[in-house]
């Protein structure tokens, strides 16, 4: 079969600004609660920050040659609100929009279109210190970041995301604990959501005053999940989580409500008293399913629901699947490319957004240069192929598929874990910010080439 993808169909990398950038103090820029959670002891696997990271912030004419290398069409970054706004809100630090104004520039000379995500993570810490997202507050200093940005880049840049993931910022940051602020409060972790769809739901309408041509999506984590048995204790299991992963956002944003199930949960759990939530007003669910132009997914592996405690009396092993045994990245997630064209079709068929891009999809596998230089990396090259095969199938069953971006373009801090997951196209050495395009950099600029997945 031929995998031949439509006439303009969008072939990206993406990246995100801590992740990448560095700098952590130049130029006027102020504290992020990243840059509190990196250096705080203990937080990463390995100890480190991304004070320098990839030192993009000086590197980044470098990084769109080998972007143009790629032949890219399109480059997914984020800005980091401190470099705008050290304080959040209050007065604006011109060197900080330089910076994001020439990177477009660059890119736009280059021919490669630009698609600016203004929340990946890197909340001011001054805002984190009057309650972050848990306070509503936050939300109106988003919405005014958001319209001081496409003030100054609305004239070039047509492709915006609010929010990236809302869905790891409040379970991972503020339940379990693992990314920053590190809290650990379930009904936190709520408020956080809810606050995180509100503000994009009051960007969407400050971009477009600016720039009614604008282009506005969210980007949301899903994964299939899948109950590990049987067993009632399973699909409970299954229910929540993919209730909690998939159907909170999705539900909220295209069908103006939260899925009553698990509402119920929250009531019966003792986190909410009713199913109006306590931090949540009336108009908010019509403000957040603001019609967009588009959805981003992020997608990475599924989810296999596995109920703590399955009674005894169920008499089934607690784990039934996966079988056969499947592949796993070093980030230890599963290999499961149909789950890409599954949640797809899902998200087509139960939520109709008018346009879908694969905002991130990509594999943390740590091969590096050989005694010849070469990073000959074919498992990330095998993941891509068979993810893009799953997008080409989507396709075919009429999903509308805008476009694709690959995470990474290069090596870059991986939050909790530190450098030692490499996700990028493009191998970074750290010691010398020395960039080795890898053998699935090649493989890549073939695809966009030829538009098509080569023959195997
Ligand atoms: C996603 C994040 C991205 C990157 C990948 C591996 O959750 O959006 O920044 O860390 O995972």
């Amino acid at each position: 079969m031929m995998y031949q993808f439509p006439e303009g169909f969008v072939w990206g990398a993406a990246t995100s600004a801590y992740q990448i950038e560095g700098a952590w103090q130049a130029d006027g820029k102020g504290v992020s609660i990243w840059d509190e959670f990196s250096h705080t002891p203990g937080r990463i696997a390995d100890g480190s920050t991304g004070d320098v990271a990839c030192d993009h912030y000086h590197r980044w004419r470098e990084d769109i040659a080998l972007m143009q290398q790629l032949g890219l069409r399109a480059y997914r970054f984020s800005i980091n609100w401190t470099r705008i706004f050290p304080q959040g809100t209050g007065s604006v630090n011109q060197a900080g929009l330089d910076f994001y104004s020439r990177l477009v520039d660059g890119l736009l000379a280059a021919g490669i279109t630009p698609f600016v995500s203004l929340y990946h993570w890197d909340l001011p810490q001054a805002l984190q210190a009057s309650g972050g997202w848990a306070s509503r507050a936050t939300v109106a200093a988003f919405a005014n970041f958001a319209d001081t940005m496409v003030r100054h880049l609305g004239d070039r840049v047509q492709h915006w995301i609010t929010i990236n993931e809302p869905w790891v910022i409040s379970v991972l940051g503020n339940e379990w604990g693992i990314h920053a602020p590190g809290k650990q409060d379930r009904r936190t972790a709520l408020t956080v959501a809810h606050h995180l769809l509100l503000a994009h739901g009051q960007a969407v309408p400050a971009l477009r005053a600016t720039r009614s041509d604008a282009q506005v999506g969210i980007v949301l984590n899903l994964s299939p999940c899948t109950p590990a048995s049987p067993s009632a204790a399973d699909y409970t299991t299954y229910r929540q989580s993919d209730g909690g992963l998939n159907r909170w956002f999705l539900d909220a944003l295209y069908r103006q409500s939260y899925p009553t199930d698990l509402l119920h949960d929250a009531i019966q759990a003792g986190y909410i008293t009713s199913p109006d939530l306590p931090f949540a007003f009336p108009g908010d669910l019509q403000q957040i399913s603001v019609p967009t132009d588009f959805l981003g997914i992020n997608y990475y592996t599924r989810h296999i629901a596995r109920s703590t405690a399955i009674p005894e009396t169920d008499n089934l092993p607690a784990t039934v699947i996966p079988a056969p045994p499947s592949e796993h990245t070093d980030m230890g997630w599963e290999v499961y490319p149909q789950g890409l064209a599954e949640t797809l079709l899902q998200v087509h068929l139960g939520y109709r957004p008018p346009r879908i891009y694969i905002t991130e999809n990509g594999a943390s596998y740590g091969d590096g240069p050989d005694a010849a230089g070469v990073v000959n990396d074919t498992r990330r090259i095998a993941y891509l192929h068979q993810h893009l095969q799953a997008a080409h199938h989507a396709l075919s069953l009429g999903v509308p598929l805008a476009g694709y971006f690959a995470w990474s373009l290069m090596d870059n801090f991986e939050w909790d874990r530190g450098y030692a997951q490499r996700f990028g196209l493009v191998y970074v050495d750290y010691a010398s910010q020395q960039r080795i395009p890898k053998a699935s950099a090649a493989w890549y600029r073939q695809v966009i080439a030829a538009n098509a997945l080569p023959e195997v």
